[in-house]
């Protein structure tokens, strides 16, 4: 096995600055064993022996496939089905069973990582308007995620949070070459769309309406600068009335929203 190539100071700073230019990701000075854990790979890929020169490559503006490797390899995806779930109970409770419009009902996933939040929030929906149209919409920067997401075929060990009743009603068994795994079926799997968005870039007009938008466990990577430009993104995106909420382990304090907080993590448009 070759030996780890040493990243200095100097070169850790051109990737702080470089990685939070393209994503607004703020890593903090002990990340840097995690950068090289990480980005060890590319350097050997391309035979560097310095990070300088991986970071000319990437600075070049000549190699966008390799920057969105780099972004890939950065961000960090953990998620999971049902995490959080006060905000499914919120969902189900307030939102869904006190409707009375007959609009699609459109959700967001604005960070979606590899998918396991916008599918929960598909099975959340399937049952609450099993006759009404919805749609849910997952974004992310990160395109190895998004491959996933859409695939929607995961490892058994992922399905803890899922409700026994709603793996039976939702989710595909794998047998045979599948052992192991399972997949969301086909009519949960039509209704959620995932595209590619930085949330830090001002958001396309075609991503539409929504009546919710969940934008969870990513504001703890942004500096409140990120936080407030991202946040003034997304709620352009959000109807009058609808419901914004964010991770349990975040805050908007300090961020003029014109959020209203229902309680902690939840809020809504005015
Ligand atoms: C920890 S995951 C959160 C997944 C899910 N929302 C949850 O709470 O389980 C954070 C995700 O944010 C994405 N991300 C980071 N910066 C982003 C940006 N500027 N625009 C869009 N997505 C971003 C990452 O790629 C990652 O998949």
């Amino acid at each position: 096995m070759s030996s780890e190539t040493a990243i200095t100071d100097q070169e850790f700073a051109l990737f702080q600055r470089l990685l939070y230019k393209i994503s607004g990701i703020n890593l903090s000075e002990n990340k840097k064993v995690l950068l090289v854990g990480r980005l060890q790979k590319r350097l050997r890929e391309y035979g560097f022996e310095t990070y300088t020169q991986y970071y000319r490559l990437l600075s070049s503006g000549e190699h966008p496939v390799e920057v969105q490797t780099m972004v890939d390899l950065m961000t960090t995806n953990e998620t999971y089905f049902f995490r959080e779930p006060k905000h499914f109970d919120f969902l189900r409770d307030e939102v869904l069973r006190l409707r009375r419009d007959n609009e699609p009902f459109r959700i967001w996933s604005a960070a979606s990582s590899t998918g396991e939040e916008a599918y929960t929030m598909a099975m959340v929906l399937a049952e609450a308007l099993p006759r009404q149209p919805w749609e849910v919409v997952g974004t992310d920067i990160s395109t190895q995620v998004l491959e996933k997401a859409r695939r929607g075929h995961y490892g058994l060990d992922r399905n803890e949070g899922i409700p026994q009743e709603y793996l039976h009603k939702y989710c595909l068994k794998g047998v045979r070459s599948q052992a192991g795994t399972f997949l969301i079926n086909a009519a949960l799997r039509e209704r959620v769309h995932f595209h590619h968005a930085n949330l830090t870039q001002p958001l396309p007009a075609e991503l539409g309406l929504f009546e919710v938008i969940f934008l969870r466990n990513v504001m703890i990577y942004f500096d409140q600068e990120t936080k407030r430009k991202v946040v003034n993104h997304l709620i352009q995106h959000l109807k009058k009335g609808g419901y914004f909420l964010i991770g349990h382990s975040e805050t908007l304090n300090g961020i003029e929203s014109g959020l209203q907080m229902l309680r902690p993590t939840i809020y809504r448009k005015p």
